[in-house]
């Protein structure tokens, strides 16, 4: 069931991301290229799902909230981007296919990641049929989760955080930001825009935290575990990388059950939500056993 309604999604949201490429001058084909390359090139788009299905738990059932979608993985997008680059992870397979700076060059890569970022603000500015109040909010939202607070913040920590022992603490405070805030963002933004109430913001802010550890944990079994076929990415990256994630320092096994108990918090967290929050709590438990 949920991975029908994902897959029902992935045309509307897709749609969204190539209508906000489109651009009139020629001379700026290279980074538009770029940016087209890694954006539309089959991620999970589980961020913009979580957005539109909040939105939906607030009683909406309309497109209002696609713009804010589109720009999240355009957000998402751009870090992946970076991430990938030689100064960071030099990770050369992305989404299935090399990185945006292996077919591109580090130069165009660097430029594509800007470029997303900033078309990402226009998007969302461009958001029809919703009042400017709450934009504005949903505005402040997005560029705090994906500022020097939110994402980067926590990008920061895990370069600094390289060839070092930090503890555990530091490595929950780094996925909270590197992976939870982007995800945060989503389920924020989608209850802003619909008129969520001040208690189903924080509802939804805690579900998105601890769902964000839970999947940033996985990620990091994957990395370990997982196949780089199914993932579309190298697998042993952290190790090439001395980062030290939940893997290397809990062990595998509580590291598997760490996912399972951040995911019950999640769940927990959507109890205001009630019936309208069965997709969310459905897609958390499908993500526990995710293999890519
Ligand atoms: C990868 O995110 C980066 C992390 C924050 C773990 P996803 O696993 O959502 O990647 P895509 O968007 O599906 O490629
Ligand atoms: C990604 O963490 C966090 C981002 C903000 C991009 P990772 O470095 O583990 O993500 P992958 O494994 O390269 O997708
Ligand atoms: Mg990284
Ligand atoms: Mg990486
Ligand atoms: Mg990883």
């Amino acid at each position: 069931m949920i991975k029908a309604l994902l897959q029902d999604f992935l045309p509307i949201i897709e749609q969204r991301l190539e209508a906000s490429l489109k651009h009139a001058d020629t001379k700026f084909d290279s980074v538009y290229k770029a940016m087209e390359y890694s954006l539309l090139s089959g991620g999970k788009r589980l961020r913009p799902f979580i957005l539109n299905e909040f939105y939906k738990a607030c009683g909406k059932n309309d497109d209002g909230a696609l713009n804010f979608a589109a720009a999240l993985e355009m957000i998402h997008t751009y870090s992946l981007i970076h991430d990938d680059l030689p100064a960071m992870d030099n990770d050369d397979f992305r989404r299935g296919r090399p990185s945006c700076h292996k077919a591109f060059g580090e130069d165009i890569a660097l430029l594509a990641g800007d470029g997303l970022l900033t078309l990402a603000f226009e998007t969302a500015a461009k958001t029809e049929g919703i009042s400017a109040d709450k934009v504005l909010k949903a505005i402040i939202v997005l560029s705090t989760c994906a500022g020097n607070d939110g994402m980067i913040g926590g990008q920061v920590i895990d370069l600094v955080s390289e060839g070092t022992n930090p503890e555990l603490s530091t490595v929950k405070e780094m996925y909270i930001k590197k992976t939870g805030a982007l995800i945060a963002a989503a389920a924020e933004i989608g209850t802003i825009l619909a008129g969520g109430t001040e208690k189903q913001v924080l509802a939804a802010k805690d579900y998105a935290l601890n769902l964000g550890i839970a999947f940033q944990i996985q990620d990091d079994i994957l990395d370990k575990i997982g196949d780089s076929a199914l993932l579309g990415k190298p697998v042993g990256s952290d190790a090439k990388n001395e980062k030290s994630t939940y893997v290397s320092i809990t062990g595998l096994e509580k590291a598997k059950s760490d996912v399972e108990e951040y995911t019950k918090k999640a769940v927990l967290a959507l109890e205001t939500f009630g019936k309208a929050g069965k997709n969310l709590k459905d897609l958390a438990e499908y993500l526990i056993n995710r293999s890519f």
